[in-house]
């Protein structure tokens, strides 16, 4: 029983955790003073994907209120219930690059500049829909439970402790009251910025609720659509330009992701269509951003490669087709007996054929998909043939992959020949068919059940003939060696019985001409010019690939077993049609079932 597949996402994580934890410059907020009783070694990230895959590292189910990072979550929800314009008469979009309580109002409007800032925040939080104070504040706590897929609680205590010390708050609400601004009761309006700042939630819910807005504000999880596409990117825009308040701009460089801080140290970062990013740790900087969660989210945006502005994923649907080593197979023409053995025991061997962009996104659902399935699997074969640009990130998870299935026994052949990718811990090959080929014999081999040298008797052609029309025939062959390299079929043979060793057939291509490898033989299988049928020319080359023994028929011997003996050259030529026959449709059922 093999141990449970630790993503190399998951170690990721893990690695940054056990780095950052030492990381203990900055100062728990105390101005509220319940949030100054939070422990400072509080430390938890989490990562949620579009499709509801979670990785989470340290505290990241410790609950902590949300504070400011609630503030694109309601400023969301009022989008959806009022609409943009009636939202922009009363709150701007304006950064400020002044600190998130600043007392600052739009000169000219009395608006607060951002739904970011705390002035922004108190207005924001009387324009979600709700006739009545009551309404408001259901409206907002479902809002923002439907955001984390789960019912979220008020933290009364630290709710009590900001309303008895927020008078800056009260401030700015008197003065927008004044201002005409904000036109609800100004208690009743801080009870309800004070409440959606004392949610708790988990660094794991950040994700999920980040996760959402990145989604188009359908919850990853439970996949309701808690706000409108609209909604959600706007919310995500005014994160972008205002959410990190006068750190912003340096923010918007370095991390290139929207993002949202709170005093209680909780981060937020979204990367829209692919990723919510969730960070917690309370110690925070003069600008009152989670040192640690800064840290941690510009070396994982870093890390993954994904800053808003590098050229995007194309997105789609990653894996352009699966194959099982048991029912699809390499070219290489194999003797009965090795046939057998890959129908048996094939489903070891598993291909996955790529295609698109390969960056964070597509490159963990790459690594989630394949490690979910390793059971009986000892061969993975990803062809990148179709696959567009391949991100360093991709590269990084592609190896994190391959070297941990490699822990597990299995080997990972990577089919490339332009990216040049490095997966140290795979094997490079050139075609998807010569990667199957590579994998066939291995599993052959440790299965023992390759065939090394194959006697005339049990030859695939002859297998059916009668004894005594296998010695007769015997008379008419001559045993050849072939040395690596040199050309069959140039002289008179017509038909040539691989007894050891292989042979390829190549077609030339390109300009100069270069021989290229189509398929291969082994023991135990025939090549033949086919002019014991219809005389054709051979329009392919036939190479020995290893030193090679064969059996074969030359063009007069044939000429001389017609002569001598006419039932068993007939016999013959049944058998060669039977083969035909039997590869046709076998190719026949497997393009079948690369077609449906
Ligand atoms: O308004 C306040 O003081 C808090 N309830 C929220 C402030 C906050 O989290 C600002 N974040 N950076």
């Amino acid at each position: 029983m093999n141990a449970p597949f630790v993503s190399p996402i998951q170690d990721l994580l893990d690695d940054l955790h056990a780095r950052l934890i030492d990381l203990r410059a900055g100062e728990v907020a105390t101005y509220i003073p319940e949030l100054g009783k939070a422990d400072p070694e509080w430390f938890g990230l989490a990562v949620a994907t579009l499709d509801g895959t979670l990785y989470e590292a340290g505290d990241s189910r410790v609950p902590f209120t949300i504070q400011s990072v609630s503030k694109p979550f309601v400023y969301a929800l009022a989008l959806q219930d009022l609409g943009l314009p009636d939202v922009l008469k009363q709150v701007g979009v304006e950064p400020t690059g002044d600190a998130f309580n600043a007392v600052r109002l739009e000169p000219s409007t009395g608006r607060p500049y951002n739904p970011m800032v705390n002035s922004g925040a108190i207005v924001t939080s009387t324009l979600v829909g709700g006739d009545t104070f009551e309404e408001r504040r259901t409206r907002i706590l479902s809002g923002l439970s439907a955001f984390a897929g789960r019912e979220l609680a008020v933290d009364r205590k630290v709710m009590e402790s900001e309303a008895a010390t927020g008078d800056r708050n009260r401030a700015l609400a008197y003065l927008m009251h004044g201002a005409g601004t904000l036109t609800c009761d100004v208690e009743e309006s801080l009870e309800l910025y004070f409440e959606q700042c004392a949610a708790l939630v988990t660094t794991r819910d950040l994700a999920v609720m980040t996760a959402t807005l990145a989604g188009g504000g359908v919850n990853p999880l439970t996949g309701e659509t808690v706000v409108s596409v609209e909604a959600a990117a706007k919310a995500l825009t005014v994160m972008a330009t205002c959410g990190t308040y006068d750190y912003a701009g340096e923010w918007l460089v370095r991390a290139g992701l929207p993002a949202k801080s709170g005093v209680s140290g909780g981060l937020i970062a979204a990367l829209p269509s692919q990723l919510g990013l969730g960070f917690f740790s309370p110690r925070l900087d003069s600008r009152g951003n989670s040192v640690r969660g800064v840290t941690a989210c510009e070396e994982l945006s870093e890390r993954f490669g994904l800053h808003l502005m590098r050229p995007a994923e194309r997105s789609g649907p990653v894996f352009h087709r699966t194959l099982r080593g048991d029912t699809a197979h390499s070219s290489r023409v194999r003797a009965h007996d090795e046939r057998t053995a890959l129908t048996r025991l094939g489903g070891a061997i598993r291909v996955y054929v790529l295609r698109g962009d390969l960056a964070f996104s597509s490159s963990e659902a790459i690594v989630r998909t394949i490690s979910e399935d390793t059971d009986s699997v000892r061969w993975v074969v990803l062809d990148l043939k179709r696959a567009g640009r391949v991100a360093p990130v991709a590269e990084a998870l592609l190896e994190g992959l391959a070297a941990k299935l490699k822990e597990r026994g299995i080997t990972t052949v990577v089919v490339d020949t332009e990216k040049g990718v490095t997966v140290p811990s795979a094997v490079i090959s050139e075609t998807r068919d010569a990667a199957l080929e590579w994998c066939e014999d291995a599993l052959l081999e440790s299965a023992g059940a390759s065939r090394m040298t194959v006697p005339l008797a049990e030859q695939d052609l002859l297998r059916s003939l009668d004894p005594f029309l296998v010695t007769a025939l015997e008379a008419y062959l001559e045993p050849r060696e072939y040395a690596p390299g040199e050309r069959l079929m140039e002289d008179v043979a017509a038909l040539c019985f691989i007894i050891s060793g292989g042979l390829a057939r190549q077609i030339m291509i390109g300009n100069p001409p270069r021989p290229f490898r189509e398929t291969s033989m082994g023991p135990g299988t025939a090549v033949g010019r086919l002019a014991l049928i219809d005389d054709a020319e051979h329009t392919h080359r036939i190479v020995a690939e290893c030193p090679t023994s064969c059996l074969v028929l030359t063009t007069q011997s044939l000429a001389r077993l017609e002569r001598d003996s006419p039932r068993l050259a007939d016999s013959l030529r049944w058998s060669i049609a039977n083969a035909i026959a039997t590869r046709l449709r076998r190719t026949d059922a497997e393009n079948h079932a690369l077609i449906h």
